[in-house]
């Protein structure tokens, strides 16, 4: 296995996104990058409390989620990429001289990490990226370096050993979603170049706003807010367990008043928070604008968010679909991915890093 949260892969390859709702299965047909085609995928829900703040908290359930997401993705491979929750990692970007060698950029890697990180250098996983060279500089280069504790690491891929899986790349879930983000980039005006995108992650807790620049990601940041409180809502209203909840919510539209009492009064929450959290990037960087919204996770499929959005922040807002433009195999119900496709950016990205050239 390989520590290595930014680099190769060896196929074939299933992209595994252990989330607070869910295990994401996603699976790629051998077309290579440019083309690929998804095979399969399963989203097998998670029992409340599995997973918290991106912590595995019950391993034996979880564990049992993975077997039957397995078994029912039907996958021939039991290779995985997993992903580790921003929460969990520790990002830097320093610059160091493009002329280092390897083992030099490693040294200074190491050094920067260790005034960064409240931990012991042996209790951390550690890897670093060249992102881009520095504009005016003479001979500089941007390198991230990302780095999380081992027993971070260790939980995830205990559980995926434990499901009678081989994990071949532990990758992070902004790196995952900026691969998915990429694939789809196509989409935009210009394809994305010279635009102002974020992406908007809306989960059942979290929302994660990534803001890129010619696919450089240049903010991301985390906030506690998602589709639970619209849950929690439904079962105060018509005294519902999360469960029903759940499954009306889903199916949208069904109990009195929901549209015009519940649902539309969320849905403008959630698009004052979204502005509110872009206000917190212009204001902690030098940007001004965003050119376009990209809206991801099982949130971004409510009726009229993007509309909501678009109104409230004046920018063109989109629902990410991770797969446009891929062939699916027979087995994939169209209708039935349109609504999954923006909770599997992830799974997607980690999927897709099967198709990495070394
Ligand atoms: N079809 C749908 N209609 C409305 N809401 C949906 C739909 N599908 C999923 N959701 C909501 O989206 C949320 C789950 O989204 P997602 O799968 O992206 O979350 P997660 O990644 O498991 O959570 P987190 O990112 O917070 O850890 C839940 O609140 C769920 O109710
Ligand atoms: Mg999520």
């Amino acid at each position: 296995m390989q520590f290595n949260f930014l680099k190769i892969n060896s196929p074939p390859l299933v992209g595994v996104d252990i989330s607070s709702t869910g295990i994401k299965l996603v699976e790629f047909g051998e077309m290579g990058r440019e083309r690929c085609s998804l095979e399969r995928y399963a989203i097998e829900p998670l029992p409340k409390d599995a997973i918290v703040e991106g912590n595995i908290a019950k391993m034996d359930e979880v564990v049992e989620a993975m077997k039957r997401g397995w078994e029912r993705m039907g996958s021939r491979s039991r290779h995985v990429a997993l992903a580790l929750p921003a929460a969990a990692v520790i990002t830097k970007k320093i610059i160091l001289p493009a002329d280092l060698t390897e083992d030099e950029m490693e040294i200074q890697v190491e050094a920067e990490a260790n005034q960064v990180i409240p931990f012991a250098l042996d209790e951390v996983n550690l890897d670093f990226q060249i992102l881009n060279p520095v504009p005016n500089s003479n001979n500089d280069v941007e390198v991230l370096i990302v780095a999380s504790r081992k027993e971070k690491v260790e939980d995830r891929v205990a559980v995926a050993e434990a499901a009678g899986l081989k994990v071949l790349v532990v990758d992070t879930e902004f790196n995952a979603s900026q691969t998915a983000y990429e694939g789809m980039a196509h989409i935009l005006p210009e394809s994305g170049r010279g635009q102002i995108i974020a992406l908007i992650d809306i989960g059942a807790t979290t929302m994660h706003i990534m803001v890129f620049v010619n696919h450089v990601m240049v903010y991301s940041r985390e906030q506690s807010f998602g589709g639970n409180q619209l849950t929690l809502e439904i079962q105060r209203r018509y005294g519902l367990s999360s469960e029903e909840a759940e499954k009306a919510k889903r199916k949208g539209n069904l109990l009195e008043n929901y549209d015009l009492e519940v649902l539309h009064p969320f849905i403008e929450t959630l698009a004052l928070e979204i502005s509110r959290a872009l206000q917190l990037f212009f204001s902690s960087t030098s940007y001004i604008k965003v050119d376009h919204i990209v809206l991801a996770g099982g949130c971004a499929v409510l009726p009229g968010l993007d509309e909501a959005v678009a109104n409230r922040t004046e920018a063109s807002t989109l629902v990410a679909n991770p797969f446009v433009g891929m062939t699916c195999s027979a087995r994939v119900l169209a209708t039935k991915l349109a609504v999954d496709a923006p909770a599997l950016m992830v799974a997607c990205g980690l999927a897709m890093r099967r198709f990495d050239t070394v």
